[in-house]
C-alpha cells in the first residue's frame, strides 16, 4: 500500500488487496475460535453446517460488501453512507460500535497469545502443565497486562501507519502458517487417539445435527462471519480499493479458500491431541488451541522453539485482523470529526482497552462478549447490508458485480435472488436463534453462578 496526499492508501497490486484481506479474514478466529465452536458444538456435525454458511451465505455476504466499497471508494462508514443515504447511514454507527465490541475481547484472547510467546520461549507452561499456565494467564492481572501490550501494538502500527509492514507481515505469515500447522498436523497424525479424533472431526453424526440444529445453526452463522471478517464493513473498505477490471468472484473465492483451508487444518492439530490427551473436547471449551498445542510442544523435540515460531504467527495472524477492526472506527473518527490519526487511534485505543478490561475477569466474560458479537451483532449487520444492496439498490450491484467478469449474463439474477431471499431468510432465523443462545446463557449456570462469586 501507498499513502496519497488524501491520506487514503491504495493497494499497490491485486495481490496487496488479496493478502490484506486474508490478513484481516485469518486471525484468532481460525485459530482459536473455530476449533472451540467446533468442540462446543458436535465435532463435524458442526462444521458440515459451517461449512454450508461459509459458501451459501458468507461469500455471497463478502460480495455485498465488496459492491459498496468498490462502488463508492470509500471506507464503511462514509461508503455506507454514500451508497444510500437517509437513514441508513446509521448502520455506519452500528458497524463502527461491533469494531469496539469484537476488539475488546479479541484483544485480551490476542494477549493470551502473547503470553505463550512468553511461555514458549522460557518453557513455562511445560514446567508448570498446560492446564495450570492457561488458568493462570486467562484471567486475572497477567491477563490485563498482556490485553494492555496487545492494545499497544495495535494502536502503535495504526498510528504510525506502518501498514505496509503488515502487508509484508501477511505475506510471511500466510505460508508461514501453512508449513508450522502442517508440521503440528503431521505429528498430531501420530498419536494413538488420532482416529478417534479424526472420526469426531471430520464424519458427521446428522441425528445429532437434527436435534441439535436450534443451537449449530446460530453458532455456524456466528463462526461464518466473524471467521470471513462480514457484518461490520471492514470488507467495504478492503474493497473501495480495489480497481474495476477486478471479478470481485475470483478475489473473493480466493479469500474464502485460503481462509477455509487454515481452519480446518487448525482442528486437525487440536483434536488428535485433545483426544490423545483424553480432554473432551466439549469441555475444552476457549482454552482448547492453547492447552492442546502446550501439550503437544512439550512432547516435542525443539517443542520451544516451534513454540515460538507457532504463537508469533499466531500474533500476526491476531494483529493483522485487529488492525482491521480498529481501522473501521479510526477512519469514523478521521472522517467525521477531523481528528488527526495519531489522536484518534490513541483515543479509541483506550477506549477499547477499557470496554475489554472486565474481560479478564474471568473467561465466562469472554463467552458473554464473543456470543454477544459474532452471534448477535455481526449476524444484525450482515442482514441490514444484504437488504440494503440487493432490495433497495439491485442495479448499481449488479452493475458493479458485473466490471471485470467477461461474461455475466445469467449469474447476476441468481446472485441477485440468492442474496435476497435464501440468504435473508436464513440470517433472520440465525439471528432469532442467537438471541435465543444469548438468553440461554445469560440465565445458565456458568454465567449466573460467575455473577454470585462476585
Ligand atoms: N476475521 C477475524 C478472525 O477470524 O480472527 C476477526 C474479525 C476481523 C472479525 C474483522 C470481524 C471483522 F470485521
Amino acid at each position: 500500500m501507498s499513502n496519497s496526499s488524501a491520506g487514503r492508501e491504495t493497494w499497490s497490486t491485486r495481490i496487496g488487496f488479496i493478502l490484506a484481506a486474508v490478513g484481516s479474514a485469518v486471525g484468532l478466529g481460525n485459530i482459536w475460535r473455530f476449533p472451540f465452536q467446533v468442540g462446543q458444538e458436535g465435532g463435524a456435525a458442526f462444521i458440515v453446517m459451517y461449512l454450508a454458511f461459509v459458501v451459501l451465505i458468507g461469500f455471497p455476504a463478502m460480495m455485498v460488501e465488496f459492491v459498496v466499497g468498490r462502488q463508492t471508494g470509500l471506507n464503511a462508514v462514509g461508503g455506507i453512507r454514500e451508497f444510500a443515504g437517509g437513514a441508513w447511514k446509521y448502520l455506519g454507527g452500528l458497524f463502527v460500535f461491533i469494531g469496539f465490541v469484537i476488539l475488546s475481547y479479541y484483544s485480551v484472547v490476542g494477549g493470551w497469545v502473547l503470553r505463550y510467546i512468553l511461555g514458549s520461549a522460557t518453557g513455562g507452561y511445560i514446567a508448570q502443565g498446560p492446564g495450570e499456565y492457561f488458568v493462570q494467564i486467562s484471567s486475572g492481572l497477567d491477563a490485563l497486562a498482556a490485553h494492555a501490550v496487545f492494545m499497544l501494538l495495535v494502536v502503535i502500527i495504526v498510528a504510525l501507519g506502518v501498514k505496509q509492514g503488515i502487508e509484508l507481515g501477511v505475506k510471511i505469515m500466510v505460508p508461514a502458517i501453512i508449513a508450522i500447522f502442517a508440521l503440528l498436523a503431521v505429528y498430531a497424525f501420530t498419536l494413538p487417539g488420532a482416529g478417534e479424533a479424526y472420526s469426531y472431526y471430520l464424519s458427521p453424526d446428522l441425528d445429532y445435527l437434527l436435534a441439535n440444529w436450534q443451537s449449530i445453526v446460530p453458532a455456524a452463522a456466528g463462526q461464518g462471519f466473524f471467521t470471513l471478517s462480514l457484518g461490520m464493513g471492514v470488507m467495504i473498505t478492503y474493497a473501495s480499493y480495489l480497481s474495476e477490471d477486478e471479478n470481485l468472484g475470483i478475489d473473493g473465492g480466493t479469500i474464502v479458500i485460503f481462509n477455509t483451508g487454515i481452519s480446518i487444518l487448525t482442528g486437525l492439530i487440536v483434536f488428535p491431541i485433545l483426544f490423545s490427551a483424553g480432554v473432551d473436547p466439549e469441555t475444552s471449551g476457549a482454552g482448547a488451541i492453547f492447552l492442546s498445542v502446550a501439550e503437544a510442544l512439550g512432547n516435542l523435540q525443539f517443542g520451544r522453539i516451534i513454540g515460538v515460531l507457532f504463537f508469533t504467527t499466531v500474533a500476526i495472524a491476531a494483529l493483522s485482523s485487529a488492525i482491521s477492526l480498529i481501522e473501521v472506527v479510526v477512519s469514523y473518527a478521521i472522517d467525521e470529526f477531523g481528528i488527526a490519526r495519531e489522536r484518534a487511534t490513541i483515543l479509541i485505543g483506550s477506549a477499547i482497552f477499557l470496554l475489554g478490561a472486565p474481560v479478564t475477569i474471568d473467561t465466562v466474560m469472554v463467552d458473554l462478549y464473543d456470543i454477544f458479537a459474532a452471534q448477535i451483532l455481526l449476524v444484525l449487520g450482515g442482514i441490514l447490508l444484504v437488504t440494503l444492496v440487493s432490495w433497495l439498490h439491485p442495479e448499481e450491484a449488479i452493475d458493479e458485480l458485473s466490471k471485470g467478469i467477461k461474461s455475466f449474463s445469467g449469474i447476476d439474477q441468481v446472485w441477485l435472488w440468492t442474496v435476497r431471499i435464501p440468504v435473508l431468510v436464513v440470517l433472520i432465523v440465525s439471528l432469532y436463534l442467537g438471541i435465543d443462545t444469548f438468553v440461554d446463557f445469560l440465565t445458565g449456570d456458568a454465567f449466573t453462578d460467575f455473577l454470585a462469586s462476585l
